[in-house]
C-alpha cells in the first residue's frame, strides 16, 4: 500500500454555497469550483482572504478583503460532490484566529481563491477489511470524506470522535441513537457518518457526551471490548498532536497498520517555503532521520515513520 501523491496545483475561483455554524466554534463552508480534480480524502485547499478582481467576471462578488494582510490558509477538503462542469468541496474550520475569523463572515455568491487539491492522500488497503478512525477535535474534516471512500471500497467503518466537550464536536446527532458512555459499542449516532454506514464512538474530555475521558482512552476500551484482528484492521487517525502521538504508539503496540494526518504552519503548500517541516525516520540517512514537508509529502504519513515532538495524551 502506497501513499498517492498529487504533484498538480490549481488556482480556482470558489464561489461561496453555503457558510454555516456546526457547534459552538466550528462552521461548514460550502464552495462551487469550475472544473474538476482528482482529488482524494486526505487532501487539503489552500484558501486565500481574496480572489484577485482581475480573476473574477464581476469584480464586486470578490470577498471582502481580510483586515490583516494574510498568507494563505491550510483547510483538509472534509467532503467533495461533482456537479455540472465542476465541483462543490466542504471544509470544517474552527474559528482561531484572523483568518478563521474571516471566513466566518462569508456569506453566499462571495468568491475567494482555491489553491488545491494539494498533498497526499490516505492509502485505502486492498487486504483489510476494517477501518478504525480517530478524530480528535479540529481533526474530523478529513475522516468524514474519508468515512465516504472507505465505505465505497466495501471497508467496515468505525470513526472515534472527541471534544474538550459536547458543544465543541462538529456533528449533528441523531437524539434517538444515544451514544454508549463505556465505549463499548459504536452507534449510529452521528448523522455525517451514518450516511456512509460507518458508526461512531463519541467522547468528550469533560463526559458532556459519550465516553468521560480522551479519546485514546475510549480507542482502548472499546479494542478490549471487541478485540479486533490486527492484521485485518486499519487506523487512521487527525487531530491534536498529543493525541496523534498517543495513537500510533497504541497502534504499534499492538502491530496495526495506522496512518496520521499531520498540521504544521504553510506558508505556500506547494514545497517552495520550507516552512512545514516534520521529522520522519530515514534509516537509509547517516543521521536515522531526515525532515520531510507535510504539504507535498505529507499531509498524511505512516505514523512509524513520523518522530514526535510532543508529549504523548496521558493515559
Ligand atoms: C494540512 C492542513 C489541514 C488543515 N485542516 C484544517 C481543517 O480542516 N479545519 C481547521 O479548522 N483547521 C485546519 N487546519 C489548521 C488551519 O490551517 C488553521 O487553523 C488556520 O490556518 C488558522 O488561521 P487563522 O488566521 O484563523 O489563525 P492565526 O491568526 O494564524 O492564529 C491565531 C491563533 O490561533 C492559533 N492557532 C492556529 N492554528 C490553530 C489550530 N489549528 N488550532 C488551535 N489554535 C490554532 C495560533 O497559534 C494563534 O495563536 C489545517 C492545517 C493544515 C496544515
Ligand atoms: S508550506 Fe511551503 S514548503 Fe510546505
Amino acid at each position: 500500500m502506497s501513499l498517492s501523491s498529487s504533484s498538480s496545483s490549481l488556482m480556482r475561483v470558489g464561489t461561496v454555497v453555503a457558510n454555516r455554524a456546526l457547534c459552538d466554534e466550528h462552521l461548514r463552508l460550502t464552495l462551487r469550483l469550475p472544473g474538476r480534480t482528482a482529488a482524494a480524502p486526505g487532501q487539503f485547499v489552500h484558501l486565500a482572504p481574496i480572489a484577485l478582481a482581475a480573476e473574477l467576471d464581476d469584480p464586486a462578488s470578490a470577498a471582502p478583503p481580510c483586515p490583516s494582510p494574510l498568507l494563505r490558509r491550510a483547510f483538509s477538503i472534509a467532503g467533495l460532490r461533482a456537479t455540472d462542469g465542476g465541483e462543490e468541496i466542504d471544509v470544517i474550520y474552527r474559528v482561531v484566529g484572523t483568518g478563521t475569523q474571516w471566513m466566518a463572515s462569508l456569506t453566499p455568491g462571495l468568491v475567494v481563491s482555491v489553491l488545491g487539491p494539494l498533498g497526499n492522500s490516505f492509502p485505502i488497503s486492498k487486504d483489510k477489511d476494517h477501518a478504525w478512525l480517530v478524530a480528535g477535535g479540529v481533526g474530523l474534516p478529513p475522516m468524514l470524506w474519508l468515512a465516504e471512500s472507505l465505505s465505497a471500497a466495501g471497508k467496515q467503518v468505525i470513526a472515534f470522535c472527541g471534544a474538550q466537550r459536547a458543544s465543541l464536536l462538529a456533528l449533528e446527532l441523531d437524539p434517538n441513537v444515544p451514544p454508549d458512555v463505556d465505549a463499548k459499542q459504536a452507534a449510529l449516532s452521528a448523522r455525517a457518518f451514518a450516511r456512509s454506514g460507518a458508526a461512531v464512538v463519541l467522547a468528550t474530555d469533560d463526559g458532556s457526551l459519550g465516553f468521560a475521558g480522551h479519546l485514546g482512552a475510549a480507542l482502548d476500551a472499546f479494542s478490549q471490548a471487541n478485540r479486533p484482528d490486527p492484521d485485518d484492521l486499519v487506523i487512521y487517525t487527525c487531530g491534536p498532536e498529543r493525541m496523534m502521538h498517543f495513537v500510533a504508539g497504541w497502534a504499534a503496540d499492538r502491530g496495526i497498520d495506522c496512518y496520521v494526518c499531520m498540521e504544521r504552519a504553510m506558508a505556500c503548500g506547494t514545497g517552495t517555503c520550507q516552512s512545514c517541516a516534520v521529522e520522519v525516520r530515514a534509516p537509509a540517512d547517516k543521521d536515522g532521520w531526515r525532515y520531510a514537508l507535510c504539504c507535498t509529502e505529507g499531509p498524511v504519513f505512516p505514523a512509524r515513520n513520523v518522530l514526535w515532538q510532543t508529549p504523548t495524551t496521558a493515559r
